[in-house]
Parts: structure tokens; C-alpha cells; sequence
């Protein structure tokens, strides 16, 4: 255990803690911890930095009577909006909304978001199928008794190693799962592709196509409805798994035909790292997606969506911060900062740096470099050999990078 965790181990839960950070001494990129090293920082705080540590224009804007007030006096917004909330949100969060959507939900983490994202789409499919009039007598009561019709038996359909922190729709790692209840909902299978993409175009194009048909039977195969499917553009916590526009044009028509809604969840993809502000950007949809969920870099958690999956009754869809005004101050600063210097376009062009420079290594080191990916800067490879994996991550931090380091055994 790092020894200046001992006083928090005592009483906080600490196991998970990599170092101390000393937050004064970091700046930019660099992380510096209570011990005086500093080291690159390519974890950025689970990918929730987007502009860096210190950034002197949020310090700058954090000395302002704007967030002073705010940060003594948070609202409950869904009640108690402030006068500026409404501008505050068209220039921050409406500033990027995905094309084709138009409203935004705040919240305070991506678990929350998604939450509130299956809730919007649980009450729309039902309101549609009581055709738009108002609950029975028999909904109301046998709902407060998880019973239906008033709690109907809808689902939501994820992928498999698909991670979205509420645990139904999560199918990643065993270890956030294991002992805790869990509704019967359906996983579909996600394309598990080859490398390089270039060499196996065939064998990937039938691998997604196989994908695509599972989900759709599966939609078609549950006796109850599912409401909504929830998925990455890219699967992170997962292993960093990719799929091409092909299969995701191919969820997006699924989900048309079938009358299912479609989340996105852009929690760890969105803010310009895949090299768009959006990564659902590259597919290139026809309709937009239902729902298009962000957090992590954006600081305020939240769902884009449109006015038809607005609830028809207030307090439905309801929670007592539903974010918080500092937040959406600072994203409406990095938005800025994300749009005026061209950071998506730069992740692009550094992602490309970085993946020539992992593919020339691929080459030298076969077995320890393998199937490099990636979008943006959002990059991986495989090392099989777990040994060597960990040597690896090991001489990295040992070099000067924050990386994680914990090496899952479920
Ligand atoms: C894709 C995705 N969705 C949802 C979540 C959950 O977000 P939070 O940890 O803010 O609840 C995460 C967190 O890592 C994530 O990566």
C-alpha cells in the first residue's frame, strides 16, 4: 500500500488509489504526486480531463462572482432554476448537442445519465402504447407494488463487455456485478474484429453482419418489449473494442424497424478525443440517435434528447440537483477552448502520430504489440502475455506515465 494512503485507508475504502496527488503541483498534461514525481498523465483521471490540470482560465473563471455565488448556493434546478441557467446551457451544452437533438437533461454522473436516459425511454414506449391517454387506476396502484401493468416487464437491451456503470445493462467484468441483483435483460453479442482492419475486411464485415442479426432476433425473441438498446461507439472499460459505421448504421435501421430507441453512450467517447466532438459522428446516421448520453470530460453528466421523449407529466424523470450550475460553467469554458483551438481535429493528427509509432513496434514486437486500434487518441493494444503486460506497465510508470495499473483477474 503507498504509505501516505494509511490515514484515508482508516476510513475510506483506499484499495483502488494509485498515488496522492498533489493537485496545486500538477499542471497541464503532468500529474504530480505527494513523493514530488511527475509524471505524463495518459489516464487523465479516467478520462474525465479534458484541458488539463490548472488550467488558468478556469482558475480565472473560478474566481468570478458568477461561481462563487454558485458554488455557496446550489439549487435544485429542476425547481429552483437561476436566471442564467437557461443561457447557460445554450452556451454550453447546446453548443455541441449531437445534430438532430435539441433538449439536454443535466445529471451528476454518467451511471445517473444513462438511469435517467432508460427512464425517458421506458415512459415513452408506454405512453405510446396506452395511445398517448392518461394511466389506468390499475397502473397506479399495482406499480407501487412492482407489479404490472403499472411496472411493466419492458427491458433494455446492451452488448456484451458493453460498461455503462448501471449494472443490468453492464457486461464487462464480473467483479462489478457479482452479488447484486440484477433485471433479466437481453446482452447481444458485439463484433469481436481482426487486425489490422485493412487485411480482414471480409472476415469483419461477416463478424458485424452476425452481430446485427443476433441483436435483431434477440429484440424480436423477448415475449416483453425492449424499450431501448444502449451501446459505445467505442467499448472502453471493455477492452477498447471497436466496430466499424457498418454495424452501427446496421443497430441504428434495427432499431427503426422495430420500434426500439437507441442510446448512445458518449460517456467516455465524447469531447472531441475520437477526433470528432461526437464520436456517433463517424457513422454518419441518417436519423440521429434517441438519446446520446455524456460525463467524464464534460464534468456534468447528462442526455441529449429530443421534445418527443420529454415526459408528458413533470417530476417523472426528476432528481433534486440534476447537475450543477460550477459544472456547467466549466463546461461551457472547455467547450470553448475545445472548439476554438481545434482540439478533436488535434487529436486526430496526434492519435495518427501515436498509432504509426505502436504499429512499428507491432511489427518489431509481435507478441508483445498487438492489434493496435484506435480513434483519436483513444488507443490500444493487446499484449496476450500477461507477464509481459505488466512488466510493461510497470517500466512505464517507472519512465514517467500515469497510466492505471490494475490487472483484473474476473
Ligand atoms: C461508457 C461509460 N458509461 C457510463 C459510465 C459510468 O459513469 P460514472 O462513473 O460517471 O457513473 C462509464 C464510466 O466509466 C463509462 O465508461
Amino acid at each position: 500500500m503507498i504509505k501516505s494512503l494509511g490515514r484515508l485507508g482508516k476510513i475510506q475504502d483506499s484499495r483502488s488509489a494509485m498515488l496522492v496527488q498533489d493537485i496545486e503541483g500538477s499542471v497541464g498534461n503532468y500529474i504530480k504526486d505527494v513523493d514530488g514525481n511527475v509524471l505524463l498523465d495518459v489516464y487523465c483521471q479516467i478520462a474525465s480531463i479534458a484541458i488539463g490540470y490548472n488550467n488558468p482560465g478556469l482558475l480565472n473563471l473560478a474566481r468570478s462572482e458568477k461561481w462563487v455565488r454558485a458554488s455557496v448556493n446550489r439549487p435544485a434546478l429542476g425547481v429552483f432554476p437561476p436566471t442564467d441557467w437557461a443561457e447557460t446551457l445554450e452556451n454550453s451544452f447546446l453548443r455541441v448537442a449531437p445534430k438532430g437533438l435539441n433538449q439536454v437533461f443535466t445529471a451528476g454522473c454518467g451511471s445517473t445519465a444513462n438511469e435517467i436516459a432508460f427512464k425517458a425511454a421506458f415512459m415513452y414506449q408506454q405512453t405510446v402504447r396506452r395511445g398517448n391517454k392518461d394511466f389506468t387506476a390499475e397502473e397506479l396502484e399495482s406499480c407501487l407494488l412492482n407489479e404490472a401493468p403499472g411496472s411493466p416487464d419492458t427491458k433494455i437491451l446492451s452488448f456484451r463487455t458493453g460498461f455503462h456503470g448501471t449494472l443490468s445493462a453492464t457486461r464487462s467484468k464480473s467483479i462489478h456485478k457479482v452479488d447484486i441483483p440484477s433485471f433479466s435483460w437481453p446482452v447481444a453479442p458485439f463484433p469481436d474484429l481482426r487486425y489490422p482492419l485493412h487485411e480482414n475486411v471480409e472476415y469483419n464485415h461477416s463478424e458485424e453482419s452476425r452481430c446485427l442479426d443476433a441483436t435483431e432476433k434477440l429484440i424480436k425473441k423477448w415475449d416483453s418489449q425492449v424499450a431501448a438498446i444502449i451501446v459505445e461507439p467505442i467499448q472502453g472499460e471493455g477492452g477498447d473494442n471497436h466496430a466499424t459505421p457498418y454495424f452501427f448504421k446496421g443497430l441504428r435501421e434495427i432499431t427503426k424497424r422495430n420500434n426500439v430507441l437507441m442510446i448512445v453512450d458518449e460517456v467516455q467517447t465524447g469531447a472531441g478525443c475520437t477526433g470528432k466532438f461526437w464520436a456517433h459522428e463517424h457513422w454518419e446516421l441518417d436519423t440521429p440517435p434517441d438519446f446520446v448520453v455524456f460525463s467524464k470530460r464534460l464534468q456534468s453528466a447528462g442526455v441529449y434528447h429530443n421534445l418527443s421523449t420529454r415526459p408528458p407529466q413533470p417530476f417523472r424523470n426528476f432528481n433534486t440537483w440534476m447537475g450543477d450550475p460550477i459544472r456547467a460553467y466549466q463546461a461551457e469554458f472547455m467547450i470553448n477552448e475545445i472548439l476554438t483551438h481545434n482540439l478533436a481535429e488535434n487529436a486526430t493528427v496526434v492519435g495518427e502520430y501515436l498509432k504509426e509509432g505502436l504499429n512499428k513496434l507491432s511489427t518489431l514486437y509481435p507478441t508483445q504489440v498487438s492489434k493496435v486500434r484506435g480513434q483519436g487518441t483513444f488507443i490500444a493494444f493487446d499484449c496476450e502475455n500477461t507477464e509481459i503486460r505488466d512488466k510493461i506497465a510497470l517500466s512505464m510508470r517507472q519512465h514517467g506515465y500515469d497510466i492505471l495499473m490494475i490487472f483484473h483477474k474476473i
